[in-house]
This record gives structure tokens, sequence and C-alpha cells, in this order.
């Protein structure tokens, strides 16, 4: 459709709302509450318009063919300027020392609605800071716009913050007859509220901080910040998040150390919070450089032999590292025949082949499709502790667009029953992933392949007691019970799910998508469990989006000939080896951190996402050892241009990756892989499809897993984290076992154990895991082929 803004006449979409429409076509109208993709508040007033000559509000006021707007008049500014008047009542004129001056977008409206005066006055009232841990709260700072409120609510999913009295007197009434009426509303909003956490004292939530980058003032503020530098004095380091798989946009906001030290130092990740939402490991797990004060040549030039003189069998590396990394490494290989050895990612290469193999395509959902879906299924994935950002999308998803969904996953994660009632727990038991999947091809498939026509008769009769009206001799209405036989699907009872709970969740939905986790994919049935998955995507509505686990282990899959590791010499690069050339402090030579490096990663959209260094390091990057070994690039980014194109990738320089989204939010970050390329090329011989049974106790079942956020070792690197590896267990799991809160235990099986402290995780209501990011312990020795196993626990005494 068209609609007309200030005489511009430009296409918008039915559902759209005006705001949105005009920052797509670079019109500027002013905007406070609104964030995109959140449900408007109408708390600011500030984006108000004419339109068809009445007074209406750009964020929540949808198109409609033809509307003719404006949004430039000066009656809309007189008001505007108002508005920001009563913001600066009471405000403290503390701008010289606040964290938020130079990008506090209170500073920047109250200029744009040229504010020289103030015409309102009112009583203050005492407004103490509040501490609440990593976040401070300055009250008398806050112009209650509540977007901290929204984001965390409608994107973040804990809904911590609300709303409560702020024991502030109403404006006199000489006012009310005297101002604008948009303008004393906003102002007796204003004196009734402020903000706290849900329990009034103290936040109880993931601490992702995204509050805090949403809001325009300096009221909300990260404690390792505060006082610590101008805004104005940070430059920008435009980056991809390197702890997950999403590689969102952020920056790296650096500034020299001291006037003595002109070396960079970062200060904090800031975002593009209207399009890009962090974790909290991309938010604070920025401090994990590597100083390196000289090159070791002796080191480097022992390690260039043992390439030259053959002895290396086995290079093992992790999935935290760049496409261009990934590329020399197998060019390496190439030329000296090692295996390349990188489980996680051979485990996933395995499954997108085999997906690929029967789908005859790769998977073919993004997170944009998650965030427009309706009805959502996720399997395997413990999906807060796994992916939070992707929790993110699924949260906005369902909030946002009326959604439902199922969750299935063998631990209940009480969190996840708050975001809606339409988007349901449900608890099958560990092992039986292929049985849920079997469920949905039952339930959803239009045609299934011969293979899975046994599907068709996996039913049951039971008898169902219905309720039917008759009428009795006199002609009244009555009711009675009677009993019916029904068929029921034996899948779904064996997966503890209900299935007539399916009918009222699937009512007026029509974008479905499916969303694959580390269960399925470290699983011994992994192979049929990714065939099961290309059958959802070829026979249902579904759209399948598969999770790569970690930063880039979708580009290391692609990338990489993977094999298992063989007796002999093992060169572990950014792993411990024979020969550690690695960033952590287990190393014969030292390598750099994903912060001190230029390069793309492939996140889960399939798409090449650039990064840059923000910090410098001295030490030896693997492109020098690549050029000792006979390649020839000046930098690592020359490789960017070079990554295979039959992979997917493209010929495009990495100066020439642009990495940012519009004012509309269309994405500019990169390239999309072009994976039919991938499809075309693939050589793979999809393994036996067959479904083995294997037996657990799920009482005594622990999942490899990391508390939130927490994602490896890197991110435990950061001060912000930290931590020595727990046992964490529900509360369940410490009744049943017989152990003590805090108490240290012993983990066990036939051939391994281990010794650590148990504490409660208050968000799971079963089971317990064992976390990765603490490179002290190895949990990898008891999880060889499944990312769950039945251990034994007993309390040390
Ligand atoms: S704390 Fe900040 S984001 Fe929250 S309501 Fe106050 S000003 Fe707005
Ligand atoms: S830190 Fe994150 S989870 Fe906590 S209140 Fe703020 S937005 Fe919500
Ligand atoms: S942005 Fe529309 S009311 Fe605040």
């Amino acid at each position: 459709m068209k609609i007309t803004i200030n005489g511009k006449v430009v296409n918008a979409n039915d559902g759209d709302y005006v705001l949105q429409v005009a920052r797509a076509n670079d019109i500027f109208i002013p905007a406070i509450c609104y964030l995109n993709d959140c449900s408007p508040t109408l708390a600011c007033r500030m984006c108000m318009i004419e339109v068809d000559s009445k007074r209406s509000y750009a964020c929540n006021t949808k198109v409609k063919e033809g509307m003719q707007i404006l949004t430039n008049t000066k009656e809309l500014w007189d008001e505007r300027n108002a508005i920001m008047q009563t913001y600066c009542i009471n405000h403290p004129l503390q701008c010289g020392v606040c964290d938020k001056s130079g990008e506090c977008e209170l500073q920047n409206f109250t200029h744009k609605a040229k504010v020289d005066t103030q015409s309102f006055y009112i009583k203050d009232i005492d407004r103490r800071h509040k501490d609440w841990g990593m976040l401070q709260y300055d009250p008398s700072l806050c112009i209650v716009c509540e977007r901290c409120i929204t984001v965390c609510k409608d994107k973040i999913g804990d809904n911590e913050l609300k709303t409560v009295a702020r024991g502030g007197e109403a404006p006199a009434k000489e006012f009310k007859e005297t101002m604008s009426k948009d303008a004393n509303a906003v102002w007796a909003k204003f004196q009734k509220s402020l903000i706290a956490p849900q329990n009034e004292e103290s936040l109880q939530c993931q601490e992702c901080a995204e509050c805090v980058s949403v809001c325009p003032t300096g009221a909300l503020i990260n404690k390792n910040f505060q006082y610590r530098s101008n805004a104005w004095e940070l430059s920008k380091i435009p980056a991809s998040n390197p702890h997950s798989s999403d590689c969102e946009l952020m920056y790296y906001d650096v500034k020299q150390k001291s006037i003595n030290d002109n070396s960079k130092m970062i200060y904090r990740v800031s975002n593009d919070f209207h399009f890009a939402s962090l974790s909290k490991a991309a938010r604070f797990a920025f401090d994990i450089a590597n100083e390196c004060k000289f090159k070791d040549e002796k080191e480097f030039n022992h390690l260039v032999s043992l390439f030259k003189d053959g002895k290396i069998k086995n290079v093992k590396f992790n999935s935290y590292i760049t496409n261009e990394e990934a590329y020399i490494l197998e060019l390496l290989r190439q030329k000296y025949s090692f295996n390349l050895v990188n489980n996680e990612a051979l485990c996933f290469q395995n499954f997108i082949n085999n997906f690929i193999y029967h789908a005859k395509e790769f998977y073919n959902a993004s997170s944009n499709d998650i965030k427009k879906s309706d009805f959502i299924i996720s399997l395997g994935s413990f999906l807060r502790n796994d992916h939070i950002s992707l929790y993110y999308n699924i949260n906005n998803a369902i909030v946002m667009n009326k959604g439902a969904g199922l969750n299935f996953y063998p631990i209940k994660d009480k969190k996840i029953d708050k975001i809606s009632k339409n988007f349901i727990n449900v608890n099958y038991n560990f092992s039986d992933e292929a049985k849920v999947l079997e469920f949905i091809l039952q339930y959803f498939a239009k045609d299934l392949p011969s293979e899975l026509s046994h599907l068709a008769n996996e039913y049951e009769e039971c008898t169902k007691e219905v309720e039917v009206k008759t009428k009795d001799e006199q002609g009244n209405e009555v009711k009675q019970i009677q009993s019916e036989i029904i068929k029921k699907s034996s899948l779904a009872k064996m997966i503890n799910f209900d299935e007539d709970k399916l009918k009222d969740l699937l009512i007026k939905k029509n974008n479905f998508t499916l969303i694959i986790g580390a269960d399925c994919i470290y699983n011994p049935n992994a192979s049929y469990i990714a065939y099961l998955c290309a059958c959802v995507q070829k026979y249902t509505n579904f759209k399948v989006f598969i999770i790569p686990p970690r930063t880039n282990t979708l580009g290391v899959s692609l990338l990489c000939k993977l094999s298992k590791e063989e007796d002999g010499f093992t060169l572990g690069y950014n792993e411990r080896g024979d020969f550690s050339f690695s960033n952590d402090e287990h190393n014969n030579l030292l390598s750099s951190m994903l912060n001190q490096q230029e390069g793309t990663f492939t996140n889960y959209d399939k798409r090449l996402v650039p990064t840059n260094a923000a910090l410098k390091f001295d030490g030896y990057f693997l492109n020098d050892l690549a050029n000792a070994l006979g390649l020839n690039a000046e930098y690592t980014i020359e490789y960017t241009k070079k990554l295979p194109l039959n992979k997917g990738f493209k010929n495009i320089d990495f100066d020439n990756l642009s990495n940012y989204y519009d004012n509309a939010g269309n994405n500019h970050r990169g390239y999309l892989l072009n994976t039919q390329e991938y499809v075309k090329n693939l050589d793979f011989q999809a393994s036996i499809k067959e479904y083995k049974k294997f037996e657990l106790n799920n009482d005594d079942v622990i999942v490899l897993a990391n508390p939130i956020a927490n994602f490896s070792k890197y991110t435990n690197k950061s001060s912000s984290f930290n931590e020595c590896a727990c046992l964490y267990a529900s509360k369940n799991y410490l009744t049943k076992h017989n152990l003590k809160e805090n108490s240290m235990v012993k983990i066990s099986n036939e051939n391994e154990e281990l010794i650590v402290k148990v504490v409660l995780d208050e968000n799971i209501e079963n089971s317990a895991y064992l976390p990765t990011y603490d490179d002290k312990i190895n949990p990898f020795k008891f999880f060889k082929t499944h990312r769950y196993c039945s251990l034994n626990v007993k309390e040390i005494v």
C-alpha cells in the first residue's frame, strides 16, 4: 500500500506501524519509549503525529492505504517541547559526571525540541540510589519511559522489572488547564511511578544488562562501567559476538588505558539494541585478551620443525576460531596429512550432512523466521542454558505474535513456563528424542515416505469420558457423561505428551518452526534423528533450525575435513596437546583471543559475519605459522576472499564486508552463504538410519551443560564469571540423591571419577548438569558419545 508522510509517498505493508515505515524511509519521528519488536507502551508520546488531521502516535498507529501523515508541524513540536520540559523537572544537574552524558536521549531530545526555558515545577521527593548488584539504578535520572521493563518482558523473557509507586504529588491543576494534554499526561505518569525488580529488593535475573543498554538516560548503569569513561572518549569497534553462534553484532568500546599508557583497553561492549540483543556473555566477557610481550621465536621454530619433520599426527582445535583460521588449518591438513580433530564439530558436521543428504537442502529456518513464527517446537535443547540469545527470539515470537509452542526437554526449566501458558514444557525421558520427532511427523506430515509409513499405525485405543447433551422426556436439555472409544497416539504417550493439547495451541497458527538442539546432535542415534529432522522439513509445514553449539561450529563444519584423534603426536590449537599453541595458560606458544583478531564467523543463520580486532596482540598468529609452512598471505583476512566457493562462500574481500542493521532493521552484515552450492557439492553417503534404543535411569542422568551465559572456558576467563566448576542440581535431584547443598561430591562411572561441589539451581525442577567452562576439570571423560549419561553421585564426608 502507499501512504504519504510529510508530502512524500512511501510504500508500506499491512500491519506496519507508521514509525517503522517512517524509519525505513529515513523520515525522522522523535520517539523515546518505543523499542523495535516490542509492544508500544505510549509512555513518552514524543512520536505524536497528525493522521488525516487527527492526533495519533506513530509507534502504535498501523498504516492504512492512502493515509496522509504530518510529523513536523509547529504545534507538534510545541507539544514535544512541553513534554521534554516535564522530563527535565527536578532532573539533577549532574551531566558532567553522568555515564550517559554524550549519548543521552534526554539531552538529545531536549536540544531537538529546543527547550530553552522551564515553565513547570513541582516539589521533588527523596529518591534513593539502588544497588542491584551488577546494575545500578538512580531513580532521580529515570524518566519512566519503561523501555527497561518492555525489553525484559518482550525480548529477554525474564520479565524481571515493573513499575512501583513513586509517591510524588500530581501536577498542579493550574498546569493541567494551560499545558498540552499529552505533556500533562506524561508528567502525571512520571510523578506516579519508578522502576523496581519484581521482588522490589534485588534482581533475580540472568543479568544480561539489556535494560541498561536500552535506558535512554543514566538511570540504569552497569557497575563495571560506572565513572570509568565519558561516552565520547570511546571508539566503537564493530565486531560479532565471539561466545555463541548468534555471532550478533556488537561493538567493543575502546580507548587508551591511561595518560602514560596509550595501548587500548575495552571499557564496555555496546549494541544496536533495536535489532541486536546481547547475552550476558557477549556484554561482559570482553576482558579476556592475552597480553604477549614478545614473539617466542624458539618455540615457534620448534613448532614449524614439528610440521616439517612430519611429526604431527593430529591437530586438535575447538570451534572458537574464525573461518579464516579454520580454512588455514584445512589447507595445512591437505599439505601435511594430519588428522584435524574437533569432536564437537565432527558430530555437528555428521548431523548436518546426514540432514542434507535426506532433505536435499540445508536447514531452512533462520533466527528471523523464529521471530516471525507463531508456533515453535524446540527439541533437545536445554534452551536458556544452551543458547540464551536464541531463547530471546523464541520469547519474542511467543509474546509478540501471540504464539504457542512446545519445549520438548527432559529437564523442566521453570522460567519457560512463565513465557506464556501457550508455550508448554514437555518433559520426555532422556534418549527419546527420535520418538518426539516421530510423533511430530505422525501428527503434522502430509505424506510420509514408505520407511515411516508404520507411524500411521502407532495408535492405541482408549476410552474417553465425554459430555453429551440429550433431551429428557419433557424435551429439556440434559447433560450426560458417556464413554467413547478413541484412538490416541502411542508415540505421544511414550513422550509424556497429551496430544489433545495441540488442537487449541494450533488455532490460527500459520508459521511453524522446529528448533533442534545439542541432545539430538551428540547422540548415538544422531544419524536417524537427522533423517527424521529432514523428513520434518520435507513433509510438514515446519521450517527447521539446527543450533550450531559453539560460535563457529557451522563454519568449521563447512570448511574442515574432520576426523577422530589417532595415536601419535598432537598439536593443540587453543586446546591442550603434546605441543599447545593456545590462548589459555597451558601453552607452549601463546595464541590470541578472538577480540584480538580480524576475521569472520559463520553464524547460525548461515551468514558470514565480520569481526574486528579491538586489541593488539604481539605474539604469533596462526597465519604466521601458515606462512612459515609455505602458505602465503600477509594478513589472515586475505583468506576471507579465498574461502571455498563450492562450500557456499563468496569471493569478497574482508574490507568490503559491511556489518550493520539499517533503520528498518534490514541485515547488512557480511553475506548469506550460498548453501545450494554446498548441497550440490556435498560428497557424503548417509550412514544407516537405524534407531538403537539405549537404557538410562532418568533419575541418575547428568547433562553436560553450562549455567546461563557462561558458555565456555573463554567466558569464564572474564572477571564477570570466573567460576569454579560445580554440579548444578535441582532440589529434586538433591533430595533423591541425599545430597546437601554446597557439599563436595564424587561423580563417577565404572572408569572415571571427578570431585566437585554441588550447588542448587532453583530454575530447574529435576535433574542436574555438569559444566564445561572450567578448564581445570575434564567432564568430557564421562560424555563420550552422548550429551547426557547416568552417573553415580556421592557426598564426600
Ligand atoms: S530506568 Fe531507564 S529505561 Fe527504565 S524507565 Fe527509567 S529511564 Fe526508562
Ligand atoms: S539485566 Fe536483563 S534480565 Fe535482568 S532486568 Fe535487565 S533486561 Fe531483565
Ligand atoms: S515512542 Fe510512541 S509514545 Fe513513546
